[in-house]
Protein backbone atom coordinates (compact mmCIF):
# COMPACT_ATOMS: atom_id res chain seq x y z
CA UNK A 1 0.00 0.00 0.00
CA UNK A 2 1.21 3.42 -0.91
CA UNK A 3 1.59 6.50 1.44
CA UNK A 4 2.77 10.05 1.42
CA UNK A 5 5.73 10.92 3.81
CA UNK A 6 5.43 14.94 4.22
CA UNK A 7 7.79 17.30 6.72
CA UNK A 8 5.59 20.31 6.78
CA UNK A 9 6.38 23.46 7.40
CA UNK A 10 7.80 24.97 3.96
CA UNK A 11 5.77 27.73 1.66
CA UNK A 12 5.37 26.59 -1.54
CA UNK A 13 7.47 28.71 -3.83
CA UNK A 14 7.32 28.80 -7.92
CA UNK A 15 5.56 27.64 -10.64
CA UNK A 16 3.66 24.16 -11.52
CA UNK A 17 1.34 23.52 -14.65
CA UNK A 18 -1.85 22.78 -13.86
CA UNK A 19 -3.15 19.49 -16.42
CA UNK A 20 -6.58 19.26 -18.03
CA UNK A 21 -9.69 18.86 -16.44
CA UNK A 22 -10.81 14.85 -14.93
CA UNK A 23 -14.11 15.81 -14.60
CA UNK A 24 -14.11 17.41 -18.27
CA UNK A 25 -12.19 14.96 -19.58
CA UNK A 26 -14.16 11.99 -18.75
CA UNK A 27 -17.58 12.79 -20.28
CA UNK A 28 -16.38 13.68 -23.01
CA UNK A 29 -14.47 10.39 -23.47
CA UNK A 30 -18.19 8.56 -23.12
CA UNK A 31 -18.68 11.28 -25.85
CA UNK A 32 -16.98 8.89 -27.98
CA UNK A 33 -19.53 6.36 -28.18
CA UNK A 34 -21.87 8.69 -29.72
CA UNK A 35 -20.01 8.28 -33.41
CA UNK A 36 -18.11 5.96 -35.64
CA UNK A 37 -15.41 8.32 -36.42
CA UNK A 38 -12.46 8.99 -34.21
CA UNK A 39 -12.42 11.29 -31.20
CA UNK A 40 -9.46 12.93 -30.77
CA UNK A 41 -8.88 14.84 -27.27
CA UNK A 42 -5.62 16.48 -26.17
CA UNK A 43 -4.62 17.95 -22.61
CA UNK A 44 -5.18 14.74 -20.84
CA UNK A 45 -4.82 14.24 -17.54
CA UNK A 46 -3.05 11.08 -15.96
CA UNK A 47 -5.28 9.65 -13.67
CA UNK A 48 -6.71 6.59 -12.61
CA UNK A 49 -10.16 7.41 -13.45
CA UNK A 50 -8.96 8.34 -16.56
CA UNK A 51 -7.76 5.12 -16.62
CA UNK A 52 -10.17 2.80 -15.51
CA UNK A 53 -13.03 4.84 -17.89
CA UNK A 54 -10.50 3.75 -20.85
CA UNK A 55 -10.38 0.42 -19.60
CA UNK A 56 -14.59 0.31 -19.30
CA UNK A 57 -14.72 1.86 -23.19
CA UNK A 58 -12.50 -0.33 -24.57
CA UNK A 59 -14.46 -3.73 -22.84
CA UNK A 60 -17.51 -2.35 -24.76
CA UNK A 61 -15.19 -2.30 -27.96
CA UNK A 62 -14.03 1.37 -28.44
CA UNK A 63 -10.18 1.25 -29.85
CA UNK A 64 -8.08 3.68 -27.29
CA UNK A 65 -4.67 4.68 -28.41
CA UNK A 66 -3.00 7.09 -25.64
CA UNK A 67 0.32 9.38 -27.14
CA UNK A 68 1.48 11.35 -24.53
CA UNK A 69 -1.47 14.07 -23.31
CA UNK A 70 -3.87 12.74 -26.66
CA UNK A 71 -5.64 9.87 -26.54
CA UNK A 72 -7.64 9.05 -29.84
CA UNK A 73 -11.16 6.87 -29.35
CA UNK A 74 -12.71 5.17 -32.07
CA UNK A 75 -16.18 3.74 -31.23
CA UNK A 76 -16.83 1.69 -34.61
CA UNK A 77 -17.08 -1.85 -33.33
CA UNK A 78 -18.84 -0.94 -30.08
CA UNK A 79 -20.50 -4.44 -29.26
CA UNK A 80 -20.75 -4.48 -25.64
CA UNK A 81 -23.69 -2.11 -24.00
CA UNK A 82 -22.87 -2.80 -20.56
CA UNK A 83 -20.68 -0.89 -17.65
CA UNK A 84 -20.17 -3.67 -15.37
CA UNK A 85 -20.37 -3.66 -11.44
CA UNK A 86 -16.38 -4.03 -11.43
CA UNK A 87 -16.47 -0.68 -12.93
CA UNK A 88 -18.90 1.19 -11.40
CA UNK A 89 -18.16 0.74 -8.10
CA UNK A 90 -14.67 2.30 -8.53
CA UNK A 91 -16.09 5.13 -10.48
CA UNK A 92 -19.32 6.47 -10.59
CA UNK A 93 -18.88 8.87 -13.61
CA UNK A 94 -19.31 5.06 -15.31
CA UNK A 95 -22.72 5.77 -15.21
CA UNK A 96 -22.23 8.32 -18.06
CA UNK A 97 -22.21 5.75 -20.68
CA UNK A 98 -25.77 5.44 -20.06
CA UNK A 99 -27.18 8.45 -22.28
CA UNK A 100 -24.16 7.51 -24.92
CA UNK A 101 -25.24 3.95 -25.63
CA UNK A 102 -29.30 4.62 -25.66
CA UNK A 103 -28.71 7.32 -28.14
CA UNK A 104 -26.98 5.48 -30.81
CA UNK A 105 -27.41 1.34 -29.98
CA UNK A 106 -30.78 2.02 -28.27
CA UNK A 107 -29.93 -0.38 -25.80
CA UNK A 108 -27.44 0.43 -22.46
CA UNK A 109 -27.05 -1.80 -19.35
CA UNK A 110 -25.48 0.40 -16.39
CA UNK A 111 -24.57 -1.46 -12.86
CA UNK A 112 -26.07 1.26 -10.41
CA UNK A 113 -23.83 2.87 -8.40
CA UNK A 114 -24.04 2.39 -4.76
CA UNK A 115 -23.68 5.09 -1.91
CA UNK A 116 -20.14 6.38 -1.50
CA UNK A 117 -17.90 8.14 1.13
CA UNK A 118 -19.15 11.18 0.29
CA UNK A 119 -23.15 10.71 0.48
CA UNK A 120 -25.76 8.40 -0.99
CA UNK A 121 -25.35 10.08 -4.88
CA UNK A 122 -28.65 8.11 -6.13
CA UNK A 123 -29.11 8.54 -10.24
CA UNK A 124 -32.95 8.58 -10.57
CA UNK A 125 -32.59 12.46 -12.53
CA UNK A 126 -30.67 10.43 -15.10
CA UNK A 127 -33.22 7.67 -15.16
CA UNK A 128 -35.99 10.15 -15.00
CA UNK A 129 -34.40 11.99 -17.78
CA UNK A 130 -34.10 9.31 -20.36
CA UNK A 131 -37.24 8.14 -19.52
CA UNK A 132 -39.06 11.68 -20.47
CA UNK A 133 -37.19 11.47 -23.83
CA UNK A 134 -38.99 7.49 -24.06
CA UNK A 135 -36.85 5.47 -22.60
CA UNK A 136 -37.65 2.55 -21.07
CA UNK A 137 -35.80 1.56 -18.03
CA UNK A 138 -35.65 -1.31 -16.07
CA UNK A 139 -33.63 -2.32 -12.63
CA UNK A 140 -32.94 -5.34 -12.37
CA UNK A 141 -30.16 -7.57 -10.87
CA UNK A 142 -28.74 -4.37 -9.79
CA UNK A 143 -28.65 -2.94 -13.01
CA UNK A 144 -30.15 -0.28 -15.05
CA UNK A 145 -31.43 -1.23 -17.90
CA UNK A 146 -32.30 1.27 -20.45
CA UNK A 147 -33.82 0.44 -23.82
CA UNK A 148 -35.52 2.88 -26.88
CA UNK A 149 -35.29 2.46 -31.04
CA UNK A 150 -34.96 6.56 -31.17
CA UNK A 151 -35.13 8.96 -28.12
CA UNK A 152 -37.46 11.30 -28.68
CA UNK A 153 -36.30 15.33 -27.70
CA UNK A 154 -38.19 16.21 -24.33
CA UNK A 155 -38.58 19.62 -22.29
CA UNK A 156 -36.71 18.29 -18.69
CA UNK A 157 -36.74 20.11 -15.27
CA UNK A 158 -34.40 19.14 -12.99
CA UNK A 159 -35.39 19.03 -9.48
CA UNK A 160 -32.16 19.20 -8.02
CA UNK A 161 -29.39 20.79 -10.11
CA UNK A 162 -27.23 17.76 -11.21
CA UNK A 163 -23.49 18.47 -13.19
CA UNK A 164 -23.33 14.56 -14.78
CA UNK A 165 -26.98 14.31 -15.12
CA UNK A 166 -27.01 17.39 -17.43
CA UNK A 167 -24.14 15.76 -19.04
CA UNK A 168 -25.63 12.60 -19.66
CA UNK A 169 -28.99 14.23 -21.03
CA UNK A 170 -27.39 16.70 -23.26
CA UNK A 171 -25.14 13.96 -24.94
CA UNK A 172 -28.67 11.30 -24.88
CA UNK A 173 -30.53 14.44 -26.86
CA UNK A 174 -27.32 14.84 -29.32
CA UNK A 175 -28.70 11.97 -31.40
CA UNK A 176 -32.63 12.12 -29.89
CA UNK A 177 -35.16 12.99 -32.97
CA UNK A 178 -36.52 16.58 -31.91
CA UNK A 179 -35.65 19.23 -30.21
CA UNK A 180 -35.12 18.77 -26.16
CA UNK A 181 -35.04 21.76 -23.57
CA UNK A 182 -33.07 20.90 -20.56
CA UNK A 183 -34.24 23.51 -17.65
CA UNK A 184 -32.30 24.00 -14.44
CA UNK A 185 -29.47 22.57 -16.16
CA UNK A 186 -26.00 22.54 -14.26
CA UNK A 187 -23.95 25.39 -15.38
CA UNK A 188 -20.40 24.07 -14.65
CA UNK A 189 -17.36 24.99 -16.76
CA UNK A 190 -16.73 21.50 -17.86
CA UNK A 191 -20.37 21.05 -19.28
CA UNK A 192 -19.64 24.00 -21.10
CA UNK A 193 -16.61 21.77 -22.33
CA UNK A 194 -18.84 19.03 -22.98
CA UNK A 195 -21.19 20.92 -25.17
CA UNK A 196 -18.13 22.79 -27.25
CA UNK A 197 -16.90 18.88 -28.08
CA UNK A 198 -19.98 17.79 -28.70
CA UNK A 199 -21.02 20.92 -31.21
CA UNK A 200 -17.68 20.20 -32.56
CA UNK A 201 -18.83 16.85 -33.50
CA UNK A 202 -22.07 18.36 -34.90
CA UNK A 203 -24.38 18.74 -32.10
CA UNK A 204 -26.75 21.70 -32.13
CA UNK A 205 -26.58 22.82 -29.00
CA UNK A 206 -27.74 26.17 -27.44
CA UNK A 207 -26.86 27.69 -24.29
CA UNK A 208 -24.59 25.56 -22.41
CA UNK A 209 -23.13 27.35 -19.01
CA UNK A 210 -26.60 28.87 -18.83
CA UNK A 211 -29.70 27.86 -17.01
CA UNK A 212 -31.84 26.15 -19.87
CA UNK A 213 -30.15 24.25 -22.45
CA UNK A 214 -31.63 23.70 -26.20
CA UNK A 215 -30.68 20.54 -27.84
CA UNK A 216 -31.70 19.97 -31.60
CA UNK A 217 -31.04 15.90 -32.05
CA UNK A 218 -29.02 15.64 -35.22
CA UNK A 219 -28.86 12.06 -37.39
CA UNK A 220 -25.23 11.64 -36.76
CA UNK A 221 -21.94 12.71 -35.37
CA UNK A 222 -18.80 13.05 -36.45
CA UNK A 223 -15.28 13.08 -35.40
CA UNK A 224 -13.24 15.68 -33.88
CA UNK A 225 -10.43 16.96 -32.21
CA UNK A 226 -10.74 18.94 -28.89
CA UNK A 227 -8.62 20.26 -26.04
CA UNK A 228 -9.69 19.54 -22.50
CA UNK A 229 -10.15 22.73 -20.46
CA UNK A 230 -7.44 22.78 -17.62
CA UNK A 231 -8.52 21.43 -13.95
CA UNK A 232 -10.07 24.11 -11.86
CA UNK A 233 -10.63 22.02 -8.74
CA UNK A 234 -6.07 21.10 -9.17
CA UNK A 235 -5.89 24.94 -9.61
CA UNK A 236 -7.62 25.74 -6.53
CA UNK A 237 -6.08 23.01 -4.38
CA UNK A 238 -2.80 24.50 -5.30
CA UNK A 239 -3.59 28.15 -4.48
CA UNK A 240 -5.14 26.83 -1.29
CA UNK A 241 -2.14 24.79 -0.53
CA UNK A 242 0.16 27.90 -1.05
CA UNK A 243 -1.91 30.10 0.74
CA UNK A 244 -1.55 28.03 4.22
CA UNK A 245 1.99 28.28 3.76
CA UNK A 246 2.47 31.56 3.26
CA UNK A 247 3.72 30.78 0.04
CA UNK A 248 3.91 32.57 -3.30
CA UNK A 249 3.31 30.36 -6.77
CA UNK A 250 2.50 30.72 -10.47
CA UNK A 251 -0.26 28.39 -12.05
CA UNK A 252 0.60 27.67 -15.43
CA UNK A 253 -1.90 27.01 -18.49
CA UNK A 254 -4.80 27.57 -16.35
CA UNK A 255 -8.09 29.98 -16.17
CA UNK A 256 -8.90 32.25 -13.59
CA UNK A 257 -12.39 33.17 -15.47
CA UNK A 258 -13.67 30.15 -14.19
CA UNK A 259 -12.19 30.23 -10.37
CA UNK A 260 -14.05 33.48 -9.15
CA UNK A 261 -15.52 32.03 -5.77
CA UNK A 262 -12.15 30.59 -5.22
CA UNK A 263 -10.09 33.33 -5.81
CA UNK A 264 -12.71 35.84 -3.62
CA UNK A 265 -12.64 33.76 -0.99
CA UNK A 266 -9.00 33.51 -0.93
CA UNK A 267 -8.32 37.24 -1.27
CA UNK A 268 -10.45 37.57 2.11
CA UNK A 269 -8.23 35.03 3.38
CA UNK A 270 -5.44 37.63 2.81
CA UNK A 271 -4.03 36.50 -0.33
CA UNK A 272 -3.06 38.41 -3.23
CA UNK A 273 -4.18 37.51 -6.18
CA UNK A 274 -2.95 38.31 -10.42
CA UNK A 275 -4.04 36.62 -13.05
CA UNK A 276 -3.83 37.15 -16.80
CA UNK A 277 -5.50 34.55 -19.62
CA UNK A 278 -3.92 31.44 -18.54
CA UNK A 279 -1.42 32.17 -15.24
CA UNK A 280 -2.37 33.11 -11.80
CA UNK A 281 -0.05 34.30 -9.50
CA UNK A 282 -0.77 33.86 -5.87
CA UNK A 283 1.28 35.21 -2.56
CA UNK A 284 0.53 35.17 1.28
CA UNK A 285 2.27 37.52 3.17
CA UNK A 286 0.67 36.69 6.64
CA UNK A 287 -1.32 34.00 8.50
CA UNK A 288 -4.53 33.22 6.57
CA UNK A 289 -7.78 34.91 8.35
CA UNK A 290 -10.54 32.35 8.30
CA UNK A 291 -13.52 32.71 6.01
CA UNK A 292 -16.64 31.57 6.31
CA UNK A 293 -17.72 28.89 2.96
CA UNK A 294 -20.81 27.53 1.41
CA UNK A 295 -21.00 25.18 -1.13
CA UNK A 296 -23.88 25.08 -3.95
CA UNK A 297 -23.54 24.36 -7.70
CA UNK A 298 -21.80 26.75 -10.25
CA UNK A 299 -20.99 30.14 -10.38
CA UNK A 300 -20.84 29.49 -6.55
CA UNK A 301 -18.57 27.99 -3.98
CA UNK A 302 -17.71 24.44 -5.30
CA UNK A 303 -17.89 21.27 -3.24
CA UNK A 304 -15.27 19.86 -4.87
CA UNK A 305 -13.22 22.97 -2.54
CA UNK A 306 -14.53 22.42 0.25
CA UNK A 307 -12.27 19.93 2.25
CA UNK A 308 -9.09 22.07 0.86
CA UNK A 309 -10.79 25.59 2.84
CA UNK A 310 -11.30 23.42 6.24
CA UNK A 311 -7.58 22.65 6.07
CA UNK A 312 -6.86 26.55 5.44
CA UNK A 313 -9.12 27.36 8.16
CA UNK A 314 -7.88 24.94 11.10
CA UNK A 315 -4.63 27.06 10.83
CA UNK A 316 -6.08 30.27 9.97
CA UNK A 317 -6.86 33.51 12.68
CA UNK A 318 -10.53 33.54 13.89
CA UNK A 319 -13.51 31.33 13.45
CA UNK A 320 -15.37 29.75 10.06
CA UNK A 321 -18.32 28.77 9.39
CA UNK A 322 -18.36 25.82 6.52
CA UNK A 323 -21.45 24.69 5.28
CA UNK A 324 -21.93 21.80 3.04
CA UNK A 325 -25.12 21.99 1.09
CA UNK A 326 -24.32 19.51 -2.26
CA UNK A 327 -23.32 16.16 -0.68
CA UNK A 328 -24.35 14.75 3.06
CA UNK A 329 -21.28 13.29 3.65
CA UNK A 330 -18.49 15.27 2.96
CA UNK A 331 -17.14 15.97 6.36
CA UNK A 332 -15.14 12.27 6.86
CA UNK A 333 -11.86 14.71 6.56
CA UNK A 334 -12.53 16.42 9.85
CA UNK A 335 -11.89 13.34 11.99
CA UNK A 336 -8.60 13.05 10.32
CA UNK A 337 -7.87 17.10 11.00
CA UNK A 338 -8.84 16.36 14.79
CA UNK A 339 -5.74 14.11 14.26
CA UNK A 340 -3.49 16.50 13.54
CA UNK A 341 -5.02 18.83 16.61
CA UNK A 342 -7.71 20.85 14.47
CA UNK A 343 -10.58 22.09 16.42
CA UNK A 344 -13.37 21.77 14.34
CA UNK A 345 -17.04 21.17 15.42
CA UNK A 346 -19.68 19.66 13.29
CA UNK A 347 -23.48 20.03 13.39
CA UNK A 348 -25.22 18.69 10.52
CA UNK A 349 -23.86 19.85 7.38
CA UNK A 350 -22.26 22.79 9.24
CA UNK A 351 -18.60 22.55 10.58
CA UNK A 352 -17.22 25.13 12.85
CA UNK A 353 -13.87 25.96 12.76
CA UNK A 354 -11.48 27.72 15.65
CA UNK A 355 -8.19 28.62 14.13
CA UNK A 356 -5.30 27.43 15.98
CA UNK A 357 -1.35 28.13 15.65
CA UNK A 358 -0.05 25.31 14.04
CA UNK A 359 -0.75 21.83 13.74
CA UNK A 360 1.11 18.78 14.07
CA UNK A 361 2.47 15.99 12.25
CA UNK A 362 0.67 12.32 12.05
CA UNK A 363 -0.86 9.44 10.69
CA UNK A 364 -3.83 9.96 9.26
CA UNK A 365 -6.30 8.10 6.44
CA UNK A 366 -7.70 9.70 3.34
CA UNK A 367 -11.39 9.25 2.40
CA UNK A 368 -11.88 10.31 -0.56
CA UNK A 369 -10.52 12.47 -3.29
CA UNK A 370 -10.99 15.80 -2.31
CA UNK A 371 -10.67 15.06 1.53
CA UNK A 372 -6.99 13.30 0.16
CA UNK A 373 -6.11 16.92 -1.02
CA UNK A 374 -7.10 18.50 2.51
CA UNK A 375 -4.80 16.26 4.04
CA UNK A 376 -2.21 17.18 1.75
CA UNK A 377 -2.56 20.82 2.58
CA UNK A 378 -2.51 20.09 6.35
CA UNK A 379 0.29 17.79 6.04
CA UNK A 380 2.18 20.97 4.01
CA UNK A 381 1.79 23.31 7.37
CA UNK A 382 1.83 20.56 10.41
CA UNK A 383 5.20 20.88 11.94
CA UNK A 384 6.71 17.77 12.20
CA UNK A 385 5.98 14.47 9.74
CA UNK A 386 2.31 13.84 8.42
CA UNK A 387 1.86 10.09 7.00
CA UNK A 388 -1.08 10.06 4.60
CA UNK A 389 -2.59 6.36 4.14
CA UNK A 390 -4.78 5.19 1.52
CA UNK A 391 -3.67 7.47 -1.12
CA UNK A 392 -5.10 5.78 -4.32
CA UNK A 393 -8.27 8.23 -3.65
CA UNK A 394 -5.52 10.98 -4.67
CA UNK A 395 -4.33 9.10 -7.69
CA UNK A 396 -7.91 8.83 -9.15
CA UNK A 397 -7.77 13.15 -9.25
CA UNK A 398 -4.65 14.53 -9.15
CA UNK A 399 -1.64 14.14 -11.67
CA UNK A 400 2.25 13.34 -10.43
CA UNK A 401 0.89 16.01 -7.19
CA UNK A 402 3.97 15.03 -5.31
CA UNK A 403 6.11 15.67 -8.23
CA UNK A 404 4.78 19.30 -8.96
CA UNK A 405 4.45 19.73 -5.06
CA UNK A 406 8.56 18.95 -4.43
CA UNK A 407 8.68 21.50 -7.66
CA UNK A 408 7.08 24.00 -5.12
CA UNK A 409 9.81 22.92 -2.24
CA UNK A 410 7.77 20.58 -0.65
CA UNK A 411 9.13 17.78 1.58
CA UNK A 412 6.86 14.95 0.23
CA UNK A 413 7.86 11.46 -0.60
CA UNK A 414 5.72 8.60 -1.93
CA UNK A 415 6.78 5.44 -0.22
CA UNK A 416 5.84 1.64 -0.42
CA UNK A 417 4.64 0.27 3.30
N1 LIG B 1 -28.36 13.81 -7.30
C1 LIG B 1 -29.54 13.13 -7.14
N2 LIG B 1 -29.97 12.30 -8.15
C2 LIG B 1 -29.25 12.14 -9.31
C3 LIG B 1 -28.04 12.84 -9.46
C4 LIG B 1 -27.61 13.68 -8.44
O1 LIG B 1 -30.20 13.26 -6.12
O2 LIG B 1 -29.71 11.38 -10.17
C5 LIG B 1 -27.89 14.70 -6.23
C6 LIG B 1 -26.56 14.25 -5.62
O3 LIG B 1 -26.73 13.24 -4.65
C7 LIG B 1 -26.05 15.56 -5.05
C8 LIG B 1 -26.54 16.60 -6.07
O4 LIG B 1 -27.59 15.96 -6.81
O5 LIG B 1 -26.65 15.82 -3.81
C9 LIG B 1 -25.52 17.09 -7.04
O6 LIG B 1 -24.77 16.02 -7.55
P1 LIG B 1 -24.26 15.96 -9.05
O7 LIG B 1 -25.10 15.03 -9.83
O8 LIG B 1 -24.07 17.35 -9.58
O9 LIG B 1 -22.82 15.28 -8.86
P2 LIG B 1 -22.14 14.36 -9.91
O10 LIG B 1 -22.52 14.78 -11.26
O11 LIG B 1 -22.32 12.94 -9.53
C10 LIG B 1 -20.02 15.84 -10.31
C11 LIG B 1 -18.54 15.67 -10.16
C12 LIG B 1 -18.20 15.64 -8.67
C13 LIG B 1 -18.67 16.95 -8.04
C14 LIG B 1 -20.16 17.14 -8.29
C15 LIG B 1 -20.70 18.47 -7.79
C16 LIG B 1 -17.95 14.44 -12.14
C17 LIG B 1 -17.48 13.17 -12.74
N3 LIG B 1 -18.13 14.43 -10.81
O12 LIG B 1 -20.60 14.71 -9.68
O13 LIG B 1 -16.79 15.55 -8.57
O14 LIG B 1 -18.43 16.93 -6.65
O15 LIG B 1 -20.44 17.05 -9.70
O16 LIG B 1 -20.04 19.52 -8.38
O17 LIG B 1 -18.12 15.43 -12.83
C18 LIG B 1 -14.74 15.04 -7.55
O18 LIG B 1 -14.17 15.36 -8.60
O19 LIG B 1 -14.10 14.84 -6.46
C19 LIG B 1 -16.18 14.88 -7.53
C20 LIG B 1 -16.83 14.20 -6.57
Amino acid sequence: MQKLVIQGGIPLRGEVRISGAKNAALPMMCASLLTSDVLQLSNMPDLHDIATMRKLLEQMGVKAVVQGDEMTLHGAQVDRLEAPYDMVKTMRAAVLVLGPLVARFGEARVSMPGGCAIGSRPVDIHIKGLQAMGAQVFIEHGYIHAQAKRLKGARILFDIVSVTSTENLMMAAALAEGVTVLENAAREPEVVDLAHCLIAMGAKIEGAGSHTIVITGVDRLHGTTHRIMPDRIESGTFLVAAAATGGSIVLRDTRADILDAVLEKLTEAGACIRSDSENIHLDMMDRPRSVNVRTAPYPAFPTDMQAQFMALNAIAEGSAMVVETIFENRFMHVQELHRLGARIDVEGNTALIHGIDHLEGATVMATDLRASACLIIAGLVAQGETVIDRIYHLDRGYEHIEIKLSQLGANILRINK
